[in-house]
């Protein structure tokens, strides 16, 4: 037996809702289509117990959190198998399009601190035709933002194979307007080594957590191109010290934080003028 919890809200108010609602570990977010008379969206969210459902429905209804008139929400109990049609979907808005995906037994619904810091970054270094790596991809979503957003090709790498499922069925679908992404990207369980991109890559992000920073960094920082950007989020505020360390000889070019998380941007030092 679960619990749900239905919300009305402004269509502008359903990204920071369901991320406050995954911060509050919904099992589950439904959004069902705008209608277009009121132009409210419902949000329907699944809960494990009771307490969680009403503090959900107590955040949601906080002004400061959601504009107060947007808010109607109530919880109902429901059983399991009439919870089954409500996916996990996640989505992400790229160059002002929504990107809507599966997010089944893997990280990344879009609307994560980490991911959303990520995803501000890559808006700044993803040039048409570039040669993206997503490290830790999970669902896929960055690796779909950089499709998204014109990389003439990505390569996502998890190690975790329910990601590598959800990933690849993620990314075999055509992020519009782009072109069809089958030739455009490769899923893989490791990355590749540097003489399958001997180029290196114009962009990486990584999104993992200090130590596989710490672990796989030398590994990332030679598969970086010579002009490259690296973002590198997944890290804590007071982790940074040995965030940049992962990372040398790079240096940083932005620094965003959200909360507790903190994201870099990285490149390689220019060389000196002669
Ligand atoms: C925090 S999630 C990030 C998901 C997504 N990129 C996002 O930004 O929302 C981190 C992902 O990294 C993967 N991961 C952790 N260590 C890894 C490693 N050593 N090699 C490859 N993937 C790894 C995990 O399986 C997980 O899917």
């Amino acid at each position: 037996m679960g619990w749900i919890i239905r919300a009305e809200l402004t269509t502008a108010d359903t990204g920071p809702a369901s991320s406050l609602l995954w911060d509050l570990n919904t099992t589950g977010i439904a959004e069902l289509a705008p209608d277009h008379g009121s132009g409210a969206v419902e949000l329907i969210a699944g809960f494990d117990s009771e307490a969680e459902a009403e503090a959900a429905v107590a955040a949601l209804s906080a002004p400061e959190t959601i504009s107060p008139l947007a808010v109607a929400a109530s919880v109902e109990r429901t059983d399991p198998t009439a919870w089954i049609d409500v996916t996990r979907r996640g989505s992400i808005v790229v160059g002002g399009r929504q990107h809507a995906f599966e997010v089944g037994a893997a990280f990344g619904h879009g609307a994560h601190p980490t991911t959303m810091l990520a995803l501000s970054l890559l808006a700044n270094v993803i040039e048409p035709g570039a040669a993206m790596l997503d490290f830790g991809t999970g669902t896929g979503v960055l690796a779909l933002a950089g499709l998204a957003s014109g990389a003439g090709r990505v390569v996502a790498v998890d190690n975790d194979p329910a990601a590598l499922t959800v990933a690849r069925d993620n990314l075999a679908v055509e992020p519009e307007p782009a072109a069809p992404t089958s030739d455009r990207t490769v899923v893989l369980e490791r990355l590749p080594s540097q003489s399958e991109q001997p180029a290196g890559f114009d962009v990486i992000v990584a999104n993992v957590l200090l130590p596989v920073h710490i672990d796989q960094g030398p590994s990332l920082v030679d598969l970086l191109g010579p002009e490259g950007s690296l973002v590198a989020t997944g890290a804590l505020v007071d982790q940074e010290a040995s965030l940049r360390a992962a990372y040398e000889p790079l240096v940083p070019r932005h620094h965003l934080v959200d909360g507790n998380w903190l994201a870099l941007q990285l490149g390689h030092r220019a060389p000196a003028a002669s």
